[in-house]
């Protein structure tokens, strides 16, 4: 069942936002409810839909649910932060991009646009009461070779899936801290410039 109380962490918004995108957050323990095949094409048909530099959509998914050979090869490419608490994780990916275009140049943008498939994978996910955890910290290169992709793709991100509700209380202590309080942001003062730049040193 889900625990709708871990569902939700403070958002302290400056300005009104659609609910799906305030109660997104990454979450570092998740339900004991499975994530399905089903549920995941799911996932990854939103991201399908995402914009890209010339229709190139650059993304491709590595993914494994739990109990399979996919995720435990998954898994033994995150590093040992992540490994703590992923290990629970119900589904397990890797968010890959192709860094060439079609004529074989190189795609400035394949960074960018993988970014828009994840975040709408994310949306879409939320939209489940499925959170979705990126992370940087794994072995890029072990992770290529893994899984055997040519050298023109790079392996980015990282990404445990899961339910929300799971219980914080099963994590080493520094973790447990982490599931708790507001998330914070910078103020929009800080990066949105309706004109020139300025240093953010400068601001009042
Ligand atoms: C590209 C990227 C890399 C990240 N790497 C990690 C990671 O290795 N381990 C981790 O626990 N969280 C990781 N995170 C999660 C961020 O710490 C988290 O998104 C950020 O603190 C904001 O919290 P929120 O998503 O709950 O709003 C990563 C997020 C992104 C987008």
């Amino acid at each position: 069942m889900q625990d709708k109380a871990q569902l939700l962490k403070e958002t302290p918004t400056d300005h009104p936002i659609t609910d799906i995108i305030e109660n997104r957050w990454s979450p570092r323990v998740f339900s004991d409810t499975p994530i399905t095949a089903t549920e995941l094409y799911s996932l990854f048909e939103a991201g399908r839909w995402a914009a890209s530099c010339n229709n190139w959509q650059p993304w491709n998914i590595v993914y494994g649910i739990k109990g399979s050979e996919a995720y435990d090869r998954i898994f033994d490419c995150l590093d040992h932060f992540n490994q703590q608490w992923a290990q629970d994780a119900p589904a397990l990916a890797l968010a890959v991009m192709d860094t060439k275009n079609p004529d074989g140049n190189n795609n400035f943008h394949a960074l960018y646009d993988l970014g828009q498939y994840v975040a709408t994978m994310a949306i879409q996910a939320q939209s489940m009461g499925i959170a979705v955890h990126q992370m940087a910290g794994f072995d890029h290169e072990k992770a290529k070779s893994e899984f055997q992709f040519p050298e023109q793709y790079h392996f980015t991100t990282a990404i445990a899936i899961g339910h929300y509700g799971g219980d914080p209380s099963k994590l080493p202590d520094d973790l447990e801290e982490m599931e708790h309080g507001k998330r914070s942001r910078k103020p929009q003062e800080e990066f949105i410039f309706n004109g020139d730049y300025v240093k953010r040193a400068d601001i009042q």
